[in-house]
This record gives C-alpha cells, structure tokens and sequence, in this order.
C-alpha cells in the first residue's frame, strides 16, 4: 500500500494517535528490521510518552542476522523491550504475550495493590505504512481471538481484540507517517519498496543499492547473479541486464528493466539478508 503524506493527514494521523493513546497502556511499535531509524515515525516517542514501549523489529528474515542483534542491543539500551518477529511465519510472536507482561510490570501492580485484580492490559500497534502492522495483528491475535466490540461509557466506538485473559489489543492500526523530508530516508524507504519510486529512478535506485552492495556486502551481487566482479555500478547493472537478457528491441541492454529486476530481487531476500543501516551510524 501506498500512501501519500500530506500535512492534513498527518495532522488527522497524529489526532487519532493521541486519541487512542488515552485508552490503552501499551504501544508496540513495529519497525522493519532491515532500516529500523528510516521506518520509525519521527513523533511516536512524544506521542507515547508515559505510555509503556515495546519495538518490534519485523520483517527480521530478510535482514542481516548479526545486525538484527546490533539493533535489538541498541534499542534495549533505550530502555524499549524488543524482539525479532516474522509476522509473515509466526516466528518470535509467541514471546510477545510474555514481554507484554514484563513491560507493563509497573502497571499490572499498581492495578493489584488497588485491588484490581485480572484487568488486562490494553495495548495499540503502531508504526509507518508497509512495516506489516496488519500481517503482525492477524498473527498475533490468529484465529482464537474474539472481537470484544463496544464498551459502553468506556470505549465508545472502539473495537478491542482479546488475545488472551491478560491483553486486548485495539484492532485498528496507528498509521503514522516516515521522516520522508530526510533524503537518505527517503531512499532507503524507496529500496525496501514502502514508497514507489517514480518510474524514471528505477535505475538511480538500484545505482544505490548497487554501491550500498559493494561497501558493505562485497561480492553478493557478484554470487547471486553469476557474473565478474565490477567496482563500476553502471558497470554492473549492465552485466545483470546481459545475463538475465533484460534486452531492448533493439538488442541493447535494458538498464530499467534490470534495475527492477534487482530491487525486486532485494525485496524478496533473494540477494540475501540484508540490513541497509546500522545503530552505528545513527548514533552519529
Ligand atoms: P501494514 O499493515 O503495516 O501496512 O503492512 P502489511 O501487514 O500490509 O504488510 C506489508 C507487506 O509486508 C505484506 O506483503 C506482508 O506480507 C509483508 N510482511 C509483513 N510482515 C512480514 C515479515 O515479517 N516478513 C516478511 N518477509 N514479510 C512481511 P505484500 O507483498 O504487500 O503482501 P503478500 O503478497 O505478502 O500478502
């Protein structure tokens, strides 16, 4: 899905965030493990703040597996709770309840020395648009949960999905916008595929990528597609263009059709696993 930010929905994003932020106790944050500063909204740190925090880093299989330790590491540094999760399979969804638990610790014994016992927590998913917020509520609730529906004078209009005696989640989605006015943002979140690029930059793109590719995973590109080492980008692409014959009518190299070919390659995880940025570099 695509979505295209204007100041007014991001006003009206940001409304239904503090809205709903009244009603629960718990945001999960998800953020795709493969650039997860690039797909983190800007403001979701003030808008959950005083609000217990779990991140999510999904979409964990077609990132690198020693930075998705990295990136754990440095957002439990941050205090966060996190965890690897593939929504799509399921793995790393079954320590979420538990985690919910931990996280909200304080809560849960503030509620019992009221007296109020087996108040389940009220949790929201959040997060930027294709990060998997949908694909992770179906998993997580899967098929055994039940629409608690509206409760009167409490949650007006609200529907809730009980996942267990101890957690209900709110069923719909904050959908927050990216930091799109940062360029290298931008690009990264143009790689992964969250925003289309226009059809022009389809090999500006993969230029990118391509040296990305040569800083940081040397010879990948050169394995996968079966052909010689090329420090020249252009150089490269066109060597990708001759063996998978992405071919012009007029017999010459097709440059955009390969291009698409290797970003599609990229999205897939059939380059690899691939983590485009490092906490490294956000901290400077
Ligand atoms: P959203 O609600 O945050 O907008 O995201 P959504 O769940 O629609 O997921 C966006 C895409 O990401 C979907 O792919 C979904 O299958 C994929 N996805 C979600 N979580 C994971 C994950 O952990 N690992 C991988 N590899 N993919 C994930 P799609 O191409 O739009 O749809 P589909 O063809 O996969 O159904």
């Amino acid at each position: 899905m695509h979505f295209q930010w204007y100041p007014g929905h991001m006003t009206k994003a940001k409304r239904m965030m503090s809205e709903n932020i009244k009603l629960i106790d718990l945001v999960i944050e998800l953020v795709d493990a493969r650039i997860p500063l690039s797909s983190r909204n800007p403001d979701i740190d003030k808008l959950a703040q005083n609000k217990s925090r779990i991140i999510l880093l999904n979409k964990y299989d077609l990132a690198d597996d020693s930075k998705n330790k990295e990136w754990k590491n440095y957002f439990e540094h941050k205090d966060f709770f996190v965890e690897l999760v593939n929504s799509k399979s399921g793995q790393g969804i079954k320590a979420i309840s538990s985690m919910i638990q931990r996280a909200c610790k304080e809560k849960i014994e503030r509620d019992r020395s009221r007296g109020i016992l087996n108040r389940p927590v009220r949790a929201m998913i959040a997060g930027i648009p294709n990060v998997g917020k949908s694909t992770f509520i179906n998993s997580f609730a899967g098929r055994a949960c039940t629409k608690t529906g509206n409760k009167p004078g409490v949650t007006k209009g609200k529907q809730w999905i009980r996942i267990n005696k101890q957690v209900e989640l709110l069923d719909t989605p904050g959908i927050l916008w990216p930091r799109f006015e940062d360029q290298i943002v931008g690009l990264r979140l143009a790689l992964i595929g969250s925003i289309k690029a226009e059809l022009l930059q389809h090999i500006d793109l993969c230029l990118e990528f391509i040296q990305f590719m040569n800083d940081h995973y040397e010879g990948l590109l050169e394995r996968t597609y079966g052909v010689p080492s090329e420090k020249d980008t252009v150089g490269m692409l066109t060597a990708v263009a001759e063996v998978r014959h992405c071919k012009k009518t007029g017999g010459e190299p097709d440059l955009d059709k390969a291009a698409i070919l290797i970003l599609d390659d990229y999205r897939d995880g059939k380059i690899g696993k691939i983590t485009l940025e490092t906490p490294s570099a956000a901290d400077e």
